[in-house]
C-alpha cells in the first residue's frame, strides 16, 4: 500500500507529464491551462488510494484512468463556469472569461474525449465494468447539472431534491473514482461497492462544504468568487436549510430576490442573504451536515474487513475534506 505522500508525488508527476501541445492552440491551450492551474485533484487521489488497497503495480492501466477522472472533472468545471457565469476558478480567470464561451465549449468537448481515451487504457480484463461505470457516471453528472440549473428558477426546493441533485452532480464522480480504483486493483464486488458508497457520502459532504465555502469562505484560499451561489439564486444547502427552518420566509425570499446587476447590488444582496443564514444558524448546521455525511462514508466501509491500516487511510482522507478551506 502506498503512503499518502507517495500518492501525492505520483499525482504531481502524472499531471506534470501531461503536455497537451497539439494544434490548434486555440483548442488545446485552454485545456492545458485548466489542468496546469491545478486544483486539489481529489478524484485521482481517491482512485489511486482505493487501488493501492488491492495492488502495488502503478502502471498505465491505473494511472491513465485516474488521470481521466481529473480531465473529465475539469471538463465539467469548464462548462459549469459558463453556466454559472463564474469569472474565477482555482484562483485564476475561468476559460470563458480569459478566452471566450465558444472556446470553453469546444475545449471542454475535447477534454471529454480525452478522458475517454484515457479510460480506454484500463486493463482489458476489467474494461467493460470500467467503461460502464464511467459512462453511467458521466451521464449522471449532466443530469445533476440540469437539476442544479432548473432549481435556480424554483422558489423552494425540498432537501430531498437537493440531495438528489448533489448526488448526481457531485457525489457520483467521487463514488466512481473510488470504485474504479478498486475494480482495476482487483477488488471483489463487495469491496468496490463499499468504496463506491464511501465516495458517494464523501461527495455529499464535499458539496455541502463547497456550498458553505461559497458563502463563508475566503476567496483567496477558495479560489472562486464568494457569494456566486447567492447572486445566481442557486438552491445551495444553506438556502434549502434556511427555507426549512426560518420563521420569516418572506424576509428571506425578498433578500434572495434582490437584484444583482451592479457590483454594489451584488455585495448588498450577498450581505443581506448571508446575515439571514447566520441569524438562522445554518452555517453551523452545514458544518454538522458535513460531519454527518463523513460519518456515513466511514460507516459504508466498516464491516468490510479492510483492517486498521486501510481504515485509517480512509478516515484521514475523509477528515481532510471535512476541514477544507479550498
Ligand atoms: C469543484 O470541485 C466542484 C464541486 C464538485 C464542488 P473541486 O473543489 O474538486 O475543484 P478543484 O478541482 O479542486 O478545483
Ligand atoms: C458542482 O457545482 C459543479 C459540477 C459538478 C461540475 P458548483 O457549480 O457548485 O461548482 P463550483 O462551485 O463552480 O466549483
Ligand atoms: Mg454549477
Ligand atoms: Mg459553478
Ligand atoms: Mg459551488
Amino acid at each position: 500500500m502506498l503512503k499518502e505522500t507517495e500518492i501525492d508525488a505520483l499525482i504531481g508527476q502524472m499531471f506534470d507529464e501531461i503536455r497537451f501541445t497539439r494544434e490548434p492552440a486555440g483548442l488545446y491551450d485552454p485545456l492545458r491551462y485548466m489542468i496546469q492551474i491545478g486544483g486539489k485533484r481529489i478524484r485521482p487521489r481517491l482512485c489511486l488510494t482505493a487501488y493501492s488497497f488491492f495492488s502495488d503495480t502503478f502502471d498505465e492501466g491505473i494511472l491513465s484512468p485516474a488521470t481521466a477522472l481529473e480531465v473529465f472533472h475539469s471538463f465539467t468545471l469548464m462548462h459549469d463556469d459558463i453556466m454559472d457565469r463564474s469569472p474565477l476558478r482555482r484562483g485564476m480567470p475561468t476559460v470563458w472569461k480569459k478566452w471566450n464561451e465558444d472556446t470553453a465549449i469546444l475545449s471542454g468537448d475535447v477534454m471529454l474525449i480525452d478522458a475517454y481515451q484515457r479510460i480506454a487504457r484500463a486493463p482489458r480484463a476489467v474494461m467493460d465494468r470500467v467503461l460502464a461505470l464511467f459512462s453511467r457516471t458521466a451521464a449522471q453528472v449532466c443530469d445533476g447539472q440540469q437539476y442544479d440549473m432548473d432549481f435556480e428558477s424554483e422558489t423552494e426546493v425540498p432537501m430531498a431534491d437537493y440531495n438528489k441533485m448533489v448526488g448526481l452532480k457531485t457525489a457520483v464522480l467521487l463514488a466512481c473514482s473510488a470504485a474504479m480504483g478498486a475494480i482495476i486493483g482487483g477488488a471483489s464486488t463487495r469491496e468496490s461497492d463499499a468504496l463506491y458508497n464511501y465516495g458517494y457520502e464523501l461527495g455529499m459532504a464535499f458539496q455541502v462544504a463547497d456550498d458553505y465555502l461559497d458563502a463563508f469562505g475566503d476567496e483567496k484560499v477558495f479560489g472562486k468568487p464568494i457569494g456566486g451561489d447567492i447572486v445566481n439564486g442557486k438552491k445551495s444547502w444553506l438556502t434549502v436549510r434556511t427555507l426549512e427552518k426560518t420563521s420569516d420566509k418572506a424576509a428571506f425570499l425578498s433578500a434572495f430576490a434582490l437584484p444583482a446587476d451592479t457590483p454594489e447590488q451584488r455585495s448588498a444582496k450577498i450581505t443581506a442573504v448571508r446575515d439571514i443564514y447566520m441569524a438562522c444558524g445554518v452555517d453551523a448546521d452545514a458544518k454538522a451536515e458535513i460531519v454527518r455525511f463523513t460519518d456515513r462514508a466511514l460507516e459504508a466501509v466498516s464491516g468490510i474487513g479492510f483492517g486498521p491500516l486501510k481504515m485509517e487511510v480512509l478516515r484521514r482522507f475523509a477528515e481532510k475534506l471535512v476541514g477544507r478551506a479550498r
